[in-house]
C-alpha cells in the first residue's frame, strides 16, 4: 500500500504542534537511535533529516502520514534523549519539553520508543518506559538496526531486550531502515493505535 508523507511543522514548543483531532503518534528514544531513518524508512522518502552527528533534531518535527485511503495521522519525531556530548543544559531541557508535550496532546494515540538491538537499554530508556506506563500511553517498541546482526543473532537479541524490559512479544518489532525489515509490522502496529478511536467516533 502507498504511503505518502509529508512534512507539517517543526515545532519550538509544545504549543506550536497542530491541534486539529488527527491522531498522533510519538518517535522517542535515545540519540543517533535511528528515530529519523525510521521515518523515512517507514514512507519510503527522504523526509525526515538523519545524520551520523547525534543530537540534529532539536525540535518536535511533525509529519502527516496517509496510507492509502485510511485517515491520516501525524508522526511526531521527538528530540533524542540521554546523548552524553548534548550539554546539561540542553538534557535538562528535554524532560520537561516532552512532559509538556504528553500533557498537552489530547491527539496522542501511542508511542514507539527506539532502542537499538545491538545495545544493552539505558537507564534512560528504562526511566523513560516506566514514565510512558505510568501515564498510560500504549507504547510499542522497535528494535532499530537489526541489519547490524545476523538473523539469529537479532532473534536472540529481541528475546533478551524484551525479558530484561518485560515487554509483551507483540509490542516488540525488529525493525531496519535501511533493509525495510519490520516496515509492514510497525505500520500495522501503529493503524491498531490510530484505529480504535476511529471507530469510536464513527
Ligand atoms: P537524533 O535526531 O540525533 O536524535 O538521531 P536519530 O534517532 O533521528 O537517528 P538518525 O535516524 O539520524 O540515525 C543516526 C545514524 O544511525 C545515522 O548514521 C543513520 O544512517 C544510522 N541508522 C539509522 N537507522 C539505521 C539502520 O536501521 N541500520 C543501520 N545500519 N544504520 C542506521
Ligand atoms: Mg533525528
Amino acid at each position: 500500500m502507498k504511503v505518502e508523507a509529508v512534512f507539517v511543522v517543526s515545532a519550538a514548543t509544545a504549543r506550536d504542534l497542530p491541534r486539529d483531532r488527527v491522531a498522533e503518534i510519538a518517535l522517542v528514544g535515545r540519540s543517533n537511535v535511528g528515530k529519523s531513518s525510521l521515518i523515512n524508512a517507514l514512507v519510503r522518502q527522504r523526509v525526515a533529516r538523519t545524520s551520523g552527528a547525534p543530537g540534529k533534531t532539536r525540535l518536535a518535527n511533525v509529519y502527516r502520514i496517509r496510507r492509502g485511503t485510511e485517515p491520516p495521522f501525524y508522526l511526531v519525531d521527538l528530540p533524542g534523549y540521554g546523548y552524553a556530548r548534548i550539554s546539561k543544559e540542553k538534557k535538562s531541557e528535554w524532560r520537561p519539553m516532552i512532559a509538556a508535550y504528553l500533557k498537552r496532546t489530547s491527539q496522542l494515540r501511542g508511542i514507539v520508543l527506539l532502542l537499538d538491538t545491538r545495545r544493552e537499554p539505558t537507564d534512560d530508556d528504562r526511566a523513560m518506559l516506566d514514565f510512558l506506563a505510568e501515564v498510560e500511553v500504549p507504547t510499542i517498541v522497535a528494535l532499530t538496526k537489526t541489519d547490524r546482526l545476523s538473523k539469529s543473532a537479532a532473534h536472540a537479541r529481541t528475546a533478551e531486550i524484551s525479558q530484561a524490559l518485560a515487554l509483551d512479544a507483540d509490542q516488540v518489532i525488529p525493525f531496519s531502515s535501511v533493509t525495510g525489515a519490520g516496515r509492514v509490522e510497525l505500520l500495522e502496529a501503529i493503524a491498531q493505535l490510530v484505529e480504535p478511536q476511529r471507530s469510536l467516533e464513527e
